[in-house]
């Protein structure tokens, strides 16, 4: 936090690794020099080069919790971590990166199952989906290589984010149902949001007019 005397750079959580990659062109477009995002050492904490944003590099799942906490002011997030986990923050800007989706996948052919066995590493997202079609699943929580349940009949079907397709046809599942459409959001803290408007209102003006540019 600021001492008083000098005002703290914004900070912004983003997740490391290919979502850092991808968003470092769209934060030089809006002006802010993402060089140093792009160096491939293991720094948690980085600068712009005027040191005007500081630049956390986190989880992407940890992304929300340090800017719901107010130790960042602004993140970075997938739309999935937030909708698997509520946090109290405001959403501003879909910022087009990192572009997927959340389905519901299965062996070719699978019909409907009257009460399915889910694999998922996104346990509310896959109860609250079957549960509006008044379906019962039986949710199991994974923690990655979700494609693999249902090959050795740990479920029935996944939920589970499809980038390019590639992880379910080398594995002969198919996308049975779409669930939502996922993307990099920037998010706020609330209350920092207010504090800090003067410097923040500008960076988001500069992302918007970064992202309609063709
Ligand atoms: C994600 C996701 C799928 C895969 C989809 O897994 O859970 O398995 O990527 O990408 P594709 O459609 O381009 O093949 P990740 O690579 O994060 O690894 P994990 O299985 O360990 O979670």
């Amino acid at each position: 936090m600021s001492d008083g005397a000098t005002p703290r750079p914004l900070t912004l959580a983003i997740p490391k690794g290919r979502v850092a990659l991808a968003l470092a062109p769209l934060l030089e477009r809006a002006g802010i020099s993402a060089a140093s995002l792009l160096a491939d050492d293991r720094r948690l904490i980085r600068q712009s080069d005027d040191g005007t944003v500081r630049f956390l590099l986190l989880k992407p799942d940890d992304v929300p919790t340090y800017v719901e906490y107010g130790v960042a002011d602004l993140g970075l997030s997938g739309r999935d971590v937030l909708l698997e986990r509520r946090y109290d923050l405001y959403q501003l800007l879909d910022l087009g990166v990192g572009v997927c989706r959340m389905v519901v996948a299965g062996p070719e052919g699978t019909g409907d199952l009257a009460r399915p066995r889910v694999a998922t590493k996104f346990p509310r997202i896959a109860t609250e989906h079957f549960a509006k079609k008044g379906i019962q699943a039986e949710v199991i929580y994974v923690g990655g290589s979700v494609e693999l349940a249902p090959l050795v009949g740990l479920a029935d079907v996944i939920v589970d984010i499809v980038e390019s397709g590639a992880t379910l046809r080398e594995n002969h599942l198919e996308v049975l149902e779409h669930i939502a459409d996922i993307s990099t959001v920037l998010v706020a803290n609330r209350s920092l949001y207010k504090l800090r408007h003067q410097e923040v209102a500008p960076l988001i003006a500069r992302l918007e007019a970064a992202l309609a540019a063709p």
